[in-house]
């Protein structure tokens, strides 16, 4: 903008002073000292244009006083004067706030030449860095376990208690590991784009090596099986990927525990008494266990377990209405779980006539949904500190 342009206010005479014409007249006034304060690069040019806004003889300011405020009538001069004085402070805070901008800028090269009370402007004022130990300190609150992990940690330690060992596997996994040698046929609709993240450009690879994410951490078994001899305790916790629109229960992102015990003599009774129990540990020793019929490719028999609702102690209606949380039937399901099926102990070179076993997966997010009434999965993945600060 050319300089004359930027200098080019003057302060109006006002033809009525109510309040919108007066909120008008401010505003194009402050607007005025903005834009001129844009030009300003020395302390030249910010003392002059100091001086015509403030200076007591013929400034701007002074001229308000005069066209507005002394031209008002009686009735609107209280009005007007407080309006003025507003003005005021304003316009003399934005003048010093623009000189301590440019004092603050970098210095260039040009330092050299300047006078003395050039340099002097140049300094930060002299206690603008000094430690003012009556102001409050900074808090810096400390961060907390995440919901899922507390969760995930929570499971992990009730399967250590019972002589378990932790095991992890990769994110990105194999096909082979996802689901051959878990048992899954060929043309298995788990396998299909719709449920599975695939990596792309693995076409040229045989199908068993193509990478995806893992849509469940079954595959930590095959890979634990396949560099320890039996017996085998482990859980293995971690994340899992799933071709899902996010909503209240999906996520495309979300958590497994795994268990799998192998040893001589495992039977359904050991997996029912050991799920039973960790059950009763995660929920409450009042919590009952139900196995219902299943189907996985890895396991069999394979079984659902649900759990008592926690909500309505398994009576389906609460408060007098149908309980919400298990659709009135008493019982939520939780997760899944079977002996291991004989076809995968060929794919890892253990002797199905001699050992036998069991395995379970849970999901880590709906077990802290119930536990702590979390209305939406989602809000474990949104990072909102108020939602997270309730777990700290
Ligand atoms: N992997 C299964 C799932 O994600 C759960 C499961 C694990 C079932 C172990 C049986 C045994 O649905």
């Amino acid at each position: 903008m050319p300089k004359e342009k930027a200098s080019s206010y003057s302060v109006p005479k006002l033809g009525t002073f109510t309040g919108p014409t007066l909120d008008k007249a401010v505003a194009k006034l402050l607007a005025a000292v903005d834009a001129e304060s844009k030009h300003l690069s020395q302390e030249r040019e910010w003392k002059d244009f100091r001086d015509r806004w403030l200076s007591r003889n013929n400034g701007l300011l002074a001229q308000v006083n005069e066209l507005w405020l002394k031209a008002a009538p009686k009735e609107s001069k209280r009005e007007v004067g407080q309006r003025v004085n507003e003005l005021k402070k304003k316009v003399d805070y934005q003048i010093e706030d623009i000189r301590s901008r440019l004092v603050s800028r970098p210095s260039t090269g040009e330092e050299a030449g300047k006078s003395e009370s050039d340099r002097e402007m140049s300094k930060p004022a002299p206690d603008s860095r000094a430690l003012d130990i009556t102001l409050p300190g900074i808090e810096r609150p400390l961060g907390a376990e995440h919901p899922v992990i507390k969760t995930m940690n929570e499971i992990v330690s009730v399967f250590r208690g019972l002589g378990y060992s932790v095991e992890e596997g990769p994110e990105i996994e194999t096909d082979y590991y996802n689901f051959e040698a878990l048992n899954f046929p060929p043309n298995h609709p788990a396998r299909d784009t719709q449920d599975t993240l695939f990596i792309a450009d693995q076409d040229h690879k045989p199908p068993r090596e193509r990478l995806l994410l893992r849509t469940h951490t079954s595959p930590v078994q095959i890979r634990a099986m396949g560099k320890t001899k039996p017996p085998l305790r482990i859980v293995c916790p971690g994340k899992v990927h799933r071709n899902d629109a996010p909503d209240a229960t999906h996520s495309p992102i979300f958590h497994q525990v795994e268990g799998l015990a192998v040893d001589t003599n495992i039977t359904f009774s050991d997996l029912k008494g050991t799920l039973d129990y960790a059950m009763k540990t995660l929920f409450g020793s009042s919590v009952k266990t139900r196995f219902y019929p299943s189907f996985f490719p890895f396991t069999e028999p394979s079984a659902d377990v649900q759990i008592s609702c926690i909500f309505c102690n398994g009576a389906g209606r609460r408060d007098g209405a149908a309980c919400r949380n298990c659709k009135a039937s008493g019982w939520i399901e939780l997760l899944g779980c079977g002996m291991v099926d004989p076809n995968v102990y060929s794919f890892v070179d253990y002797d199905a006539t001699k050992v036998s076993g069991f395995a379970f997966g849970m999901g880590v997010e709906r077990i802290a949904i119930l536990k702590y009434g979390v209305g939406d999965i989602q809000m474990f993945f949104q990072g909102d500190v108020r939602f997270l600060q309730q777990f700290a």
